[in-house]
């Protein structure tokens, strides 16, 4: 395959975002961030690395923004920090933080990269942390509805394509429930408990907030923004696919809860106005109610919706298993459990991270199941792409021998191509997960995500793998 298999238009690049990539954290006036927090606090990152230097994107952009020209790519997908744009969330503009960005966007539009700009990638700034507990409390909203908006009237003559926030079950669960990741709330051993009583309340008032968030933001955005900056807006959801562990009803009714409660959780109130009916039966109380107004604000609030998706897993009624309440990312509410493996047997191949299994037809089964039950909205893929494990006895040479990111790649988007044209569903864009090796949150440095091998040692070196050369033929030839 290659991209003129796919139809006109279709929009091919990488994602990135700015804790992940940029470093400078002290420079031009940023402020600090929950992630900043939660890098610099013992123990909480796999191998005790922080993201304060990253890939220094900050500084090396330029030289980047050649490497994804020489590829070929249409497109960049990156994150505004907006810490800093308000170093303290509010309050007064940090015209430094505003001349990076559109330096930034000026170099990838002179080299005729497209900017696909993320407003939020998880790096809340601190300050609002501190004052209110960020997204548990309903100022957020206003908070970043003002930051969003500052950055259509500074940006938005440029920039086209504007994502509210990336993966917001992602943090939710992973913030406030399980505890992995900023702020860390409900730590891994608690989690056990807040199970146990079935008690989980912050994920769901923090969805609820960041929901209300999106919409505010992109009611502005259409009234005051869009119909001179004739832009887009959307957000990007994270989801797997699930198979059902047995074709028992039991297992193939938990494994639609899995989704509910994965994709469902944001996307149904963006389709429909409302949360999935198994959370509103299941969470019962501890699940916020939306007003009539907020309902309609939130329904249809979107011109495209991105799915990150990465990988399949199975989905089974069974609830109680460790190995469940520490990889699995859905709540105890859902009922269902979902795994890797089956009998002890993995589902697939695995990458490097543990819960990343090559299952290619899932993103086919994930695109149909969007188009039937959602109304075939317009989806664009904001993030698709496997890791290899940081070796520090493998050499450089040896690790730019990607044959299985190639593989990975080829068989994902030949069956993204295949819901496209076989199956009609509405897909326009593609971004590999990621340009670079960087910093992969928990897991520090020891996942390399990239399509260029970043040498920590060296420089921060970038040296193409193999991948970047079958991108290259797949996008030019
Ligand atoms: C995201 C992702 C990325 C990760 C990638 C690999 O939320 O967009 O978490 O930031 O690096 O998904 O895990």
């Amino acid at each position: 395959i290659s991209r003129r298999s796919f139809p006109d238009g279709f929009v091919f690049g990488t994602a990135s975002s700015a804790y992940q990539y940029e470093g400078a954290v002290k420079e031009d006036g940023r402020g600090q961030t929950i992630w900043d927090t939660f890098a610099h606090t013992f123990g909480k990152v796999l191998d005790f690395s922080n993201a304060d230097v990253a890939n220094n994107q900050y500084h090396l952009y330029s030289g980047d923004i050649q490497l994804m020209k020489d590829m070929g790519m249409d497109a960049y997908r990156f994150s505004i920090a907006w810490s800093r744009i308000y170093p303290n969330g509010t309050g007064k503009i940090n015209q430094a933080g505003v001349d990076h960005y559109n330096n930034f966007i000026n170099a990838l539009l002179a080299n005729g990269i497209e900017p696909y700009v993320t407003l939020y990638h998880w790096d809340l700034p601190q300050s609002l942390e501190d004052k209110y507990a960020g997204w548990l409390d309903p100022q957020s909203i206003k908070d970043f509805t003002l930051y969003a908006e500052t950055c259509f009237r500074e940006f938005g003559d440029r920039v086209k394509h504007w994502i509210t926030f990336n993966e917001p079950h992602t943090f939710a669960v992973q913030g406030y429930d399980v505890g992995l990741q900023a702020p860390s709330r409900c730590s891994i051993i608690l989690h056990a408990f807040c199970r146990a009583g079935n008690s989980a309340t912050e994920p769901y008032i923090v969805a609820h907030n960041v929901l209300l968030s999106h919409a505010s933001v992109v009611a502005v955005y259409k009234q005051k923004y869009q119909p001179h900056q004739r832009g887009s807006i959307g957000i990007s959801l994270d989801s797997f696919w699930y198979e059902p562990t047995s074709n028992s009803s039991a297992d193939i009714e938990a494994t639609q809860r899995s989704l509910d409660f994965n994709l469902g959780w944001f996307i149904e109130p963006l389709i429909f106005g409302d949360y999935p009916r198994s959370m509103r039966t299941r969470v019962g109380s501890r699940l916020p109610r939306f007003t009539k107004s907020e309902s309609k604000q939130l329904k249809g609030s979107f011109d495209f919706i991105g799915i990150n998706h990465y990988t399949t897993w199975y989905a089974s009624v069974n609830n109680t298993n460790i190995i469940g309440v520490l990889l699995n990312d859905s709540l105890a509410d859902s009922g269902a459990s979902s795994l890797p493996f089956k009998n002890g047997k993995p589902i697939a191949d695995r990458a490097n991270s543990i819960w990343l299994y090559i299952v290619p037809h899932g993103i086919r089964s994930l695109m149909n199941y969007i188009k039937q039950k959602y109304d075939n909205p317009l989806i664009i893929i904001t993030e698709n792409g496997m890791d290899d494990a940081n070796n520090p006895f493998t050499s450089i040479k040896d690790a730019l021998k990607d044959e299985k990111r190639i593989k990975y790649h080829n068989d994902y988007l030949t069956n993204l191509l295949a819901a496209i044209k076989e199956d009609g569903c509405n897909v326009r864009g593609y971004f590999v997960w990621s340009l670079l090796d960087n910093w992969e949150w928990g897991a520090g440095f020891s996942a390399r995500f990239g399509l260029f091998y970043v040498d920590y040692n060296d420089n921060l070196k970038r040296y193409a793998k193999d991948s970047v050369k079958w991108f290259k033929n797949f996008l030019t030839s």
